[in-house]
C-alpha cells in the first residue's frame, strides 16, 4: 500500500513542477514582450505597466496575477501597484550574464519538438538540426551572448594559464561549432594581434557571425560553413576552441581527432562543456542535472541521432570526455572550474 503521506508530499512536489513548467512559458512571454524591462522602472498598476510596454492591459493583468501569486512580483492591494523586486530584476532583465530570461525561450523552443520526440522514442532516429532552426540559432545566441560579453575574456580565457598572454602576443585561433560567432568576434576585438576563424555547418549562424564581424569592423575574424567532422589537418592553429559544441556532434571522436591533428606544435585545445559526472548516480542532488538531461533529450542527443550519430548527450560527463580526449591523441588534459558553476573547461594538449 502506498504511504498516503508520501503520496501527498509527492503531489505537492508535482504541483511545483507543473507550475514551474507554466511559469517558464510566462517568463518567456514577459521577456519577449518586454514586461520585465518595463517593470524595472518602478511599481505600476496593470494599466500603467501595459502602457509603458505598449501592450493590452487585460493580458498584462492576467500575466501579473500569475507573477504575483508565484512570488516573482509583489502586489500592493491599496495602490493596485505591481513591483518587480530589485533582486528579481537582476536575474530577469538587462544585458548582463545574470539575466536568465533567454533560457526560458530556449526551454520552450525545445518543447516545441515534443511530438517528434514521441516518435523517436517509438521508432528511433532523431530530430534534424534544421527542425530547430532558425529559432534555435537565435535562442542560442541570446542565451550565450551576454555570458560571452561578461565572462569570456576575464573568466573563461583568463582561467587557462598563459592563454591571455599568448592571445595578446598574436596566435591563430579556430572555434569549431562557432554558432553566431560572438565569442570569436569578442576575442578578435580584444586581441587584435591574433587571427580568429569560426566554423559551423549552420548557414544562418555563419551569415550572422560574418555580419557582426563586419559591423564591428574586424579584419582578424572570419567565418566559414564547414562540417567540422571533416576538419582538414591544415592549416594548423595555435588554439582550437569548442564552446558547448562537442557533445551534440554526429561523430565527436572524429571531430576531436581532427582538432588534435589541426593543432600547431605546442598548441592548445580548449573545450567548454557542462560540469557533470558520466555516472548518473553521481549527478543525483546536482541541481542542474535534471534540466541538462532534459536539454540533452530534447535537443543535443536527437540532433546527433538524426545523422546516425553517437548521441553522446549533454551530460556525457568528465570521465567520458577525458577518455574521448585521450583516444583523440591528447596526452595532457586538465579540467578547470569555469566562472559558471554549470560549466567546466577542458584544456588539452598533444
Ligand atoms: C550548442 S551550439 C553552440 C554554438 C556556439 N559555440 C555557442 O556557444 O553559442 C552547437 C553548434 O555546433 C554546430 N555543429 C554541430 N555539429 C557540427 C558539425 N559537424 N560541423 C560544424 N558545426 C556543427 C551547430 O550548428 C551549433 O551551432
Amino acid at each position: 500500500m502506498p504511504d498516503p503521506e508520501l503520496v501527498k508530499q509527492f503531489g505537492a512536489r508535482l504541483l511545483g513542477i507543473y507550475t514551474g513548467g507554466v511559469l517558464t512559458k510566462l517568463i518567456d512571454l514577459g521577456y519577449q514582450v518586454g514586461l520585465f524591462e518595463a517593470a524595472k522602472s518602478g511599481a505600476a498598476t496593470s494599466h500603467a505597466l501595459a502602457e509603458r510596454a505598449g501592450l493590452k492591459e487585460r493580458y498584462v493583468r492576467e500575466w501579473l496575477a500569475a507573477m504575483v501569486t508565484s512570488g516573482i512580483f509583489l502586489y500592493d492591494a491599496k495602490t493596485r501597484e505591481y513591483r518587480l523586486p530589485e533582486e528579481h530584476a537582476v536575474l530577469l532583465t538587462g544585458n548582463a550574464h545574470t539575466n536568465t530570461a533567454p533560457m526560458s525561450r530556449m526551454i520552450n523552443h525545445f518543447g516545441s519538438q515534443l511530438q517528434r520526440l514521441v516518435g523517436c522514442f517509438r521508432d528511433g532516429g532523431g530530430i534534424a538540426y534544421a527542425a530547430y532552426r532558425p529559432v534555435f540559432t537565435q535562442c542560442m545566441d541570446d542565451s550565450w551572448r551576454r555570458i560571452y560579453d561578461n565572462l569570456l575574456v576575464s573568466g573563461f580565457i583568463g582561467a587557462v594559464p598563459g592563454l591571455t598572454e599568448a592571445l595578446k602576443s598574436g596566435i591563430s585561433v579556430l572555434d569549431i561549432g562557432c554558432g553566431t560567432g560572438h565569442a570569436m568576434n569578442i576575442l578578435a576585438r580584444e586581441f587584435p594581434k591574433s587571427q580568429f576563424a569560426g566554423y559551423d555547418f549552420a548557414e544562418d549562424a555563419i551569415a550572422q557571425a560574418r555580419e557582426e564581424a563586419r559591423e564591428m569592423g574586424l579584419s582578424n575574424a572570419s567565418f566559414k560553413v564547414v562540417d567540422v567532422a571533416a576538419l582538414p589537418a591544415d592549416p594548423k592553429f595555435d588554439l582550437i576552441t569548442a564552446f558547448d559544441a562537442i557533445h551534440d556532434q554526429r561523430a565527436p571522436a572524429e571531430v576531436l581527432r581532427s582538432a588534435c591533428r589541426a593543432l600547431a606544435p605546442g598548441g592548445t585545445f580548449v573545450m567548454i562543456e557542462f560540469k557533470f559526472s558520466s555516472h548518473v548516480e553521481e549527478n543525483v542532488g546536482n541541481p542542474f542535472a535534471p534540466m541538462f538531461y532534459g536539454f540533452s533529450l530534447m535537443h543535443c542527443m536527437p540532433v546527433s541521432l538524426a545523422l546516425d550519430g553517437e548521441g553522446l548527450g549533454t551530460v556525457w560527463g568528465e570521465q567520458t570526455a577525458r577518455k574521448y580526449l585521450a583516444d583523440a591523441g591528447f596526452g595532457q588534459v586538465s579540467v578547470l572550474d569555469s566562472p559558471r558553476p554549470q560549466n567546466c573547461i577542458f584544456v588539452a594538449r598533444q
